[in-house]
């Protein structure tokens, strides 16, 4: 059987779903999950189709298990080393991507698997979903992003609290302390990401990307340096027809039809 550790399905509004599907490791981040998942990450960043990313797992059970350590296991201090070199520059990728990416949590995110949410730009958590980063009862530091990208999102203090202790926190907690954005209800967790997701759908995707590159970028920048950033990224979006149009459907009482240019 053709086995695939990523699944990728985009409808016609271009709304791409990414699953990780090693349901049996808990959709663990092994070498070739991690390989697939840069190849779709490299590929939906060049599809202009694609308007808004969401990231799932498969089952129940966990949103990713985060580092396979049965793979880890079986390998040498410098293979190890090299694993997460990659592990991290995946984070980066998906961190990067210029749309609005969703971490749909369906069930556990630890280490890695946390730190993947982490590099999305938002989170929903379904109501037994949990997230945590138990690195440091593993002999480890959390290595892909999160000692920097928890801290920014929650401040301090809490991710001490979290990284020290390795406790995990359910979603309605999670919820509280700004880890994930929404608890989804009873709709069920992809109905929510897709109520969150519709109205960046119909955005102009270049003002999604320069008002994500701003965001992102102003972070750590001084106030006046990060407004010369918003001044650059706002340029990028004047010369858009998609601004043009806007404008047009404006004076037309219409919805404006946006094309990405
Ligand atoms: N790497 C490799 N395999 C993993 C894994 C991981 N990170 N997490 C789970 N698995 C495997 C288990 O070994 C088990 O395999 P087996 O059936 O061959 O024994 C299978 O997935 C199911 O795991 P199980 O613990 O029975 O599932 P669960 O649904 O009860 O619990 C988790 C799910 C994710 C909460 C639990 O598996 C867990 O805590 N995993 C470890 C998480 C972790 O510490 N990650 C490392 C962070 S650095």
């Amino acid at each position: 059987m053709d086995h695939q550790d990523v699944l990728l399905e985009v409808d016609d509004q271009g709304l791409a779903i990414l699953t990780l599907n090693r349901p049996e490791r808990r959709n663990a981040l092994g070498a070739t999950l991690v390989d697939a998942l840069r190849g779709h990450v490299a590929a939906l960043a060049r599809d202009p189709g694609v308007r808004v990313v969401i990231l799932t797992g498969q089952g129940d059970a966990a949103f990713c298990a985060g580092a396979d350590l049965k793979e880890r296991a079986q390998m040498g201090p410098e293979e190890v080393e090299r694993f997460v070199g990659g592990l991290r520059a995946m984070m980066d990728e998906v961190a990067a991507l210029p749309r609005p990416t969703i971490a749909a949590i369906n069930g556990a995110a630890l280490g890695g698997g946390c730190e993947l949410a982490l590099a999305c730009d938002m989170r929903v958590a379904a109501a037994g979903a949990s997230l945590g980063l138990p690195e440091t009862h593993l002999g480890i530091i959390p290595g892909a992003g999160g000692t920097q990208r928890l801290p920014r999102l929650i401040g301090v203090a809490l991710a001490k609290e979290l990284i020290f202790t390795g406790r995990r926190v359910q979603a309605d907690e999670a919820q509280a302390m700004g880890l994930v954005n929404r608890v989804a209800g009873p709709e069920g967790l992809i109905e929510a990401c897709r109520r969150l997701a519709a109205p960046m759908l119909g955005a102009a995707p270049i003002a999604l990307a320069q008002a994500k590159r701003a965001i992102d970028g102003g972070e750590g920048l001084s106030l006046a340096a990060g407004l010369t950033l918003e001044g650059e990224c706002y340029a990028v979006t004047i010369p858009t027809s998609d601004r043009v149009e806007a404008l047009a459907a404006f004076q037309e009482k219409r919805r404006p039809v946006f094309k990405g240019r």
